[in-house]
């Protein structure tokens, strides 16, 4: 076992920022859709566009991170045969105290699982909120860009469906980093130091 450097400086920060971000947004979000009455439908819209813009920011910025350093290779998609050993383990081995059949590396951090989660998170339901979120946004150029085709229900049920899935991802990613790891809160301290044992 050594102590490595498992989650470097902006992965760390890019991790929590987006963590906020999406947490502000799903609370304004649903506070526009009127799930949620807390700020006013007035201060919900003004924060929620204001996110927006800040999370697009940092999506660049991470895009860019990932392509130069190459990082983007920790989300290739591992073969359907590997997939199916963590989801025999998640579901039997776990329970009969099997040795967990996933071994991290700095160069491999993510089990076949999650590598199959996060991709579906990057590039299906970020995608699927952003571009249905600037849709709604610029609703009044839709004419003078040819899409009056379009109908803001069917964006606006596209955003609030993407908002959905997000939100069960939260649930999902939190309950796992809490439950699945050796000492408590240890995946979460990894996230915060970025040293993690290898
Ligand atoms: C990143 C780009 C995003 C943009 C440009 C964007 C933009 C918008 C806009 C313009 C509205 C409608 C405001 C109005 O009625 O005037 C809206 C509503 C909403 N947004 Fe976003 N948003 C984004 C991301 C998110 C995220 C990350 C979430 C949650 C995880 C979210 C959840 C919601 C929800 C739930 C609504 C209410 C939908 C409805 O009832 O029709 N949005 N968003």
């Amino acid at each position: 076992m050594a102590q490595v450097m498992m989650y470097k400086r902006f992965e760390r920060f890019w991790h929590w920022a987006q963590a906020l971000l999406i947490l502000s947004m799903l609370i304004t979000g649903f506070e526009i859709h009127g799930t949620i009455h807390w700020l006013g439908f007035e201060a919900a819209v003004n924060t929620h566009i204001i996110l927006a813009w800040t999370l697009i920011g940092l999506w660049i910025f991470a895009i860019f991170w990932h392509l130069t350093t190459g990082e983007w290779k920790q989300y290739i998609p591992a073969s359907f045969a590997q997939i199916m050993v963590m989801v025999r383990y998640y579901t039997i081995g776990i329970f009969q105290g099997a040795e967990h059949p996933f071994h991290k590396t700095r160069l491999k951090k993510h089990n076949p699982l999650q590598r199959m989660a996060y991709l579906s998170l990057h590039v299906l339901i970020s995608p699927m909120i952003w571009i249905s979120g600037l849709l709604y946004l610029f609703y009044a150029s839709w004419e003078s860009w040819g899409l009056e085709g379009f109908s803001l229900m069917i964006v606006a049920l596209i955003h609030t469906a993407a908002a959905f899935a997000m939100l069960a991802f939260l649930i999902a990613h939190l309950y796992l980093s809490i439950t699945m790891s050796d000492k408590p809160f240890g995946n979460i301290k990894a996230m915060i130091t970025g040293y993690e044992e290898e």
